[in-house]
């Protein structure tokens, strides 16, 4: 059973529970499998937010492929993003003629791969998809982020867990749970 959960004055209650999580990740890894039968795509795993979902889908992954860690300048903490474009750091792979699969855990109005797609283009991708393992879609403001995968749908609520945080804490929770009103 899961309960609610308390960081610093914020309550959470359960939201997604591991079972939901594990259906969605299973269903995302089953449609890039087909999508890239026969080629070798590159994945880049957003740091620190994507790193569970990463871990799920990628066991799930049967295609030849590789994976590169990146971290995008920092999210300042807070409930909503921040409105900055944010530096790519730690590319180390080349991308040249690469299909790149940019692994995130949510997107929300977009601005963050909307600022990141272009830097990975600049770099030689041949293509270029998100994976997200949430979306926010009603907060979308950036037509070209709106990843291809999605692992679930939701509305516009503040969640942590699987990898989400508040304030750093609460990644390493099995569950999502969202901010309590
Ligand atoms: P975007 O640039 O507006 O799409 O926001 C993406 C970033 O905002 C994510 O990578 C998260 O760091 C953060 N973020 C947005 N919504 C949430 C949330 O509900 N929980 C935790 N972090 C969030």
């Amino acid at each position: 059973m899961m309960k609610e959960v308390v960081f610093g004055e914020r309550t959470f209650v359960p939201s997604i529970s591991a079972e939901e999580i594990a259906k969605a990740v299973s269903r995302v890894a089953e449609r890039i499998n087909e999508d890239y039968a026969g080629r070798k795509p590159v994945f880049l795993i957003v740091l620190n937010g994507a790193f569970m979902f990463a871990a799920d889908l990628l066991r799930q992954v049967t295609l030849d492929c590789t994976i590169s860690c990146i971290k995008l300048s920092s999210y300042h903490g807070g409930l909503s993003s921040s409105g900055e474009v944010k530096e790519l750091m730690g590319l180390d792979a080349d991308l040249t003629g690469k299909d790149v699969i940019i692994v995130e855990d949510i997107v929300d109005t977009g601005l963050t791969m909307h600022g990141l797609i272009p830097q990975i283009k600049e770099r030689g991708a041949a293509s270029v998809e998100v994976c997200s393992f949430v979306h926010k879609p009603e907060m979308l403001r950036y037509e070209d982020a709106r990843p291809k995968y999605i692992g679930l749908n939701i509305p516009n609520r503040f969640i942590i867990g699987y990898g989400l945080d508040v304030d750093e804490y609460a990644r390493n929770l099995p569950e999502v749970y969202e901010l309590k009103v």
